[in-house]
Order: C-alpha cells, then structure tokens, then sequence
C-alpha cells in the first residue's frame, strides 16, 4: 500500500529551515503524489532563539542524531551545514535506520558523498540533495536524470552568489574587493567569515558534485584545484573589459580519456556569452554533451525559498517512491575519480605584467614568452597615471600550464618587471 502521510524531521532551523517550515505549514499537500508532508520534529542549536515560524508546538530535540533515529518520523532532513560533526552523524543515523535522507549540504556530499552513498543504498533509503548545487535553480536531477540519456563532457558555472555579487559591483562601480566585500557584508549577502565563499572552497564543493553526477565518478573534493577571489584587482577587471571579458568565478569540470580536471578559478569570460551575463548573485550553469549539445541554466543559488523549494522537490521525490542510484550509477560501480595533472592542462591565457617605463621592456617580455612557447594573441598597453610602472597586458594562444608558469618566472626574474605577473585563465567555454 503506498505511503501518503510523510512525518518529517528538520535538523537545522536557519534560512534554508526557515523556508522549509514555512513552505511546509503552508502546502503540506504539495506533492504530485498525493498525500501530506508534516513536520513531527525539529532541531537545532538553540531552543529559545527567536525564529520567523512558531516551534512551540512541534517536538524539540537537543541532538539531531537522536532526531534522526526517532521513531516519529519517517523521512530526516538535514539543513545543519558542514562536511562532519552533527550534520554527518544525523544523516548517517538516518540512513542506518534505513530512513530517507534529504539535505542541502555541499560540503557533506562533496566530501562523503561516496560513502554516504553506499550506505544509502546497501540499506534501501534514498539521499537526496538537489539544494546543495544551485540552490533552487535545477542542476542536480538535471546532470543527473534528465542528461542519462547523454554523455557531458564538460560543466561550467558561476555556483557562488557572493562572488558573483562582489565581482559585478567591483565592475559596475569601480570598487575595490575589500570595499564591496565590507558592504556585501553589512547587507547580508556575505557570511561574517567569509572564506568558504571567497576563497571559492564552497563552488568547489559544488562541482565536485557535479562532477560526479555528469561522470559517473565518486566526488572527490580534495582532487579540486581551487582559487578564489580574494586577488582579483579591479584593474583587472577594467582590463579585461577593455579586451572584451568579464571576471567570473568559474568552476569546471571536465572530462578527458586521462581522467576529470576539477577546478575552481577567477577567469575571464567572452562579454557575449551567457555566462557573462549572469549578474549580481545569480547562479549560471553551462553543460556540454555530446547529443545535446549546449544548455545554459540560471537562477537564483541561495535564498531560503528558493532552496527551500529544492528541498521541498527532493521531498516530493521521496514521496512518490521514485528510487534511484544516489549519483549517476550505484555507489559500488562508481568509477574511481582520476585526476588530470593541471600542468598538462591547456588553456589560453591573461597575463598582466607591471614593468618600468623604459625601452625595451616589451620586447624582452615577448622574447621570454616566445623562448618559452608561449604565442600571444593580443596585446594591450594601458598608460595609468601616477603609477609606479606601466601595466601590460597579454592574452595567449592555448598553452600548457607549466609552459606559462616557466614564462611567468622567467619573466618575473626580468630587471624591469616590478612585480610577479599576474595570471588569469581565459575559461574554455
Ligand atoms: N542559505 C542558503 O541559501 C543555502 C543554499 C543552498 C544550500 N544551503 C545549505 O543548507 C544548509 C543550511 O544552510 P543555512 O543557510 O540554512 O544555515 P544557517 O542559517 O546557518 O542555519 C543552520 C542551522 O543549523 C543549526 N545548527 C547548527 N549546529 C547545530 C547542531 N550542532 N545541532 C543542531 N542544529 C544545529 C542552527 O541552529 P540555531 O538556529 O539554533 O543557531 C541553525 O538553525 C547548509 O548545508 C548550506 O550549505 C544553504
């Protein structure tokens, strides 16, 4: 007989929570399947802190291990956040019961993804977390399901809303990063330790989940080579506008026959193509495969509707019995994740160099490069006033990544440059 009343249990009550509960309370009868969703048991940090939903009539745990494993609910969602600690223990006390699982947390699946995945399915209980990438603006069951039929070769996108905002209004108006960082703060859309966000750790965990949906491979965070974008310089956003560019935090997957490149770096983006476009904190995901060819979705990547939305669809999911492997292949056929070595990747490149105003400073660079196999592509000279040297810029032809890095410390070492260049990748997108 199917199931039609669903008691659900909430583990973290903050934004994404918020949404749920609220969401819930409203349309416990959302689900395409029929039946209800009600909320039977809650956790989180703090019993008395104020919340914008009343808690006062809905069993409390202090612990939401003990949330996860109590008999009174049948399905367990985790919107705790972070990789270990409560979040992993509830989700795998969950699991062990053989109870659903619906989560929002990147890090939880990024870094143990693969494990939680064999548990859930040796034990028959679904593991969903189509908030965790995106937010509510679909890309989970998308790579996942809807791309089955395909083979991605590669997956691109701007999967961090707080950077994307800091680098449009660091454009727009003319701002350096600490000053928009400050009051990206101040409004909200930036955490008070910023880290995860800016130094591009959280877009890591989200394509490395997408990396392994698109794939067919076990996420593996820590094969990621990560930068954020805590360096870029407004100059070279203004640069790179002069040349035609955007700077965009992108985050790529891709895959070749020696094995998936996952990286996350500021990298300058044609001002046409739809990535570029997306502004302010908006989310934007470019896939390429090989039937389908290109599909670009955007949308918003945080907020607690939105994610709650996501959640709430991944709940619908569990409610109408639909049951699949937790990544693109069940856990136990997964092929093992193998890095490519990034030096022997190829990408063209933006090189700024600030260098003494004196002849042949030019020349020696492009003799350098040229020594070193590097071709450039063009070439742009920006007189700034009242600096201490004349900036330079250059974009490259494709060239292996250890090519450039031997140029770039050659280069470096050159009496007239005033201080190591600066390296941008042009995204291959
Ligand atoms: N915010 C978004 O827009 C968004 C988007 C996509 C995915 N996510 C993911 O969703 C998850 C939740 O994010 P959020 O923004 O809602 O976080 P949040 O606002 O910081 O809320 C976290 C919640 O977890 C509770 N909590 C913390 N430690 C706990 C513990 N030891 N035991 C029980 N509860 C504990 C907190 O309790 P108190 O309220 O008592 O402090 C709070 O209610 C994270 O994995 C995040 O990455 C968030």
């Amino acid at each position: 007989m199917t199931k039609t009343d669903w008691r659900i249990g909430v583990a973290g009550l903050g934004t994404v929570g918020a949404g749920l509960l609220n969401f819930l309370s409203e349309r416990p009868d959302f689900a395409p399947a029929g039946g209800r969703a009600s909320v039977t048991g809650v956790s989180a940090r703090s019993r008395s802190r104020p919340r914008p939903f009343d808690i006062s009539n809905l069993p409390w745990f202090d612990d939401p291990v003990a949330l996860a494993a109590s008999p009174d609910n049948d399905l367990f969602v985790e919107l705790i956040g972070g990789s270990d600690g409560p979040a992993k223990a509830a989700v795998e006390a969950a699991l062990n019961l053989g109870k659903p699982v619906v989560t929002a947390n990147k890090a939880l699946i990024a870094e143990h993804g693969a494990e939680l995945a064999a548990l859930a399915e040796a034990k028959g209980a679904p593991l969903l977390f189509e908030a965790a990438v995106m937010g509510g603006t679909p890309a989970v069951k998308m790579v996942r399901e809807a791309l089955v039929g395909d083979e991605v070769k590669s997956v691109a996108g701007i999967l961090n809303g707080t950077c994307n905002y800091i680098l449009t209004e660091m454009e727009a108006g003319g701002r350096a990063f600490a000053d928009v960082l400050a009051e990206a703060q101040r409004l909200g859309y930036a955490e008070a330790d910023p880290t995860m966000d800016v130094g591009g750790f959280d877009a890591a965990h989200k394509i490395s989940i997408l990396a392994a949906l698109a794939f067919g491979c076990a996420p593996h965070y820590a094969a990621a080579e990560i930068e954020g974008i805590d360096q870029v310089a407004l100059l070279d956003i203004q640069l790179a506008k002069d040349l035609g560019y955007k700077i965009k935090l992108i985050a790529s997957a891709d895959r070749s026959p020696e094995g998936v490149l996952v990286r996350v770096h500021p990298s300058l983006v044609a001002q046409n193509h739809p990535l570029a476009q997306a502004g302010g904190a908006l989310n934007a995901l470019f896939i390429e495969s090989a039937r389908v060819g290109r599909i670009f979705v955007q949308g918003p990547g945080a907020g607690s509707g939105p994610t709650a939305a996501a959640v709430a669809a991944d709940i619908a999911d569990v409610m109408t019995g639909a049951q699949r492997p937790v990544f693109q292949k069940p856990a136990t056929t997964l092929s093992p994740f193998t890095p490519v070595d990034p030096a022997k990747s190829m990408s063209r490149a933006y090189l700024r160099f600030l260098v003494k105003d004196e002849p042949g400073v030019i020349a020696a660079v492009s003799e350098t490069l040229a020594e070193a196999g590097v071709s450039i592509e063009s070439f742009l000279q920006k007189p700034v006033e009242n600096a201490e040297g004349v900036p330079i810029v250059l974009t490259t032809h494709a060239v292996a990544e250890s090519v450039l890095t031997t140029a770039i410390d050659r280069i470096a070492g050159l009496p007239a440059v005033l201080e190591r260049p600066r390296l941008l990748r042009i995204a291959r997108i």
